[in-house]
């Protein structure tokens, strides 16, 4: 028997965005689903990213998230950032973008955006990160399109699946340890939670 959680999910069927970010000279972005705004006075949107993903990685170090909504024509634009990891394929090549506010990539076929400056990060210990922002920049296009729903995209197989992340033990072992281990220690330090791992700076 179907889960009645995922159903109501499936029923509900989430517009999607592409979440963009930018730190220490690497761009990132990936679509979302989970999305939502989360106070009116003062506005606060909220976004969660898979700990499996490269974006959520980026963002962790980041001052800024661009949220651009996607609409029906933009299957293309969902399956490049939603089915393509940026551990494998450098997106950006593929799409013309420019820099905005603390270097976020800005979509230039993304008509309908905001960009968020980061005010807090909530990780409760699930396989997302939630990350809230202050709006501080926004355009809307004709908005004439219908959103782009997850059914919209039932064909498109995420880069990464949420379970796919690797573990600290994964990480600390093999050829690249000695930096997955300083990598690890930056997170952790970019949390607010320094950790000293053996072998690590
Ligand atoms: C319909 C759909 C919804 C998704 N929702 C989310 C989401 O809410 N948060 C997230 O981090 N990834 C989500 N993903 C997965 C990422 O977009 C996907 O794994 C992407 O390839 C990750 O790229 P990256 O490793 O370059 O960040 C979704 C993918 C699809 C197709």
């Amino acid at each position: 028997m179907t889960d009645p959680s995922a159903q109501i999910f499936r029923w509900i069927d989430s517009p999607l965005i592409i979440a963009t970010t930018a730190s220490h000279g690497q761009l990132a972005g990936c679509v979302a689903g989970f999305h939502t705004q989360c106070s009116i006075e003062p506005v606060r949107y909220a976004v969660w990213l898979s700990k499996a993903n490269h974006t959520q990685r980026v963002a962790l170090f980041s001052t800024h998230v661009a949220l651009h909504f996607l609409d029906k024509g933009d299957h293309d634009l969902a399956a490049l950032f939603g089915g393509l990891s940026a551990d494998e394929v450098d997106k950006f090549a593929s799409v013309a973008w420019s820099a905005g506010p603390g270097g976020v990539p800005l979509i230039d076929a993304c008509p309908n955006r905001i960009v968020l400056r980061r005010t807090t990060v909530w990780d409760d210990g699930s396989d997302h990160v939630c990350l809230i922002g202050e709006p501080i920049d926004a355009q809307a296009g004709p908005l004439d399109r219908a959103p782009m729903r997850v059914t919209d995209a039932d064909d498109i197989e995420p880069g990464h699946s949420a379970g796919s992340r690797g573990t600290p033990n994964d990480l600390t072992a093999g050829e690249s340890a000695e930096q997955n281990v300083a990598t690890l220690e930056d997170i952790a330090a970019g949390s607010g939670h320094p950790i000293d791992l053996p072998g690590g700076h």
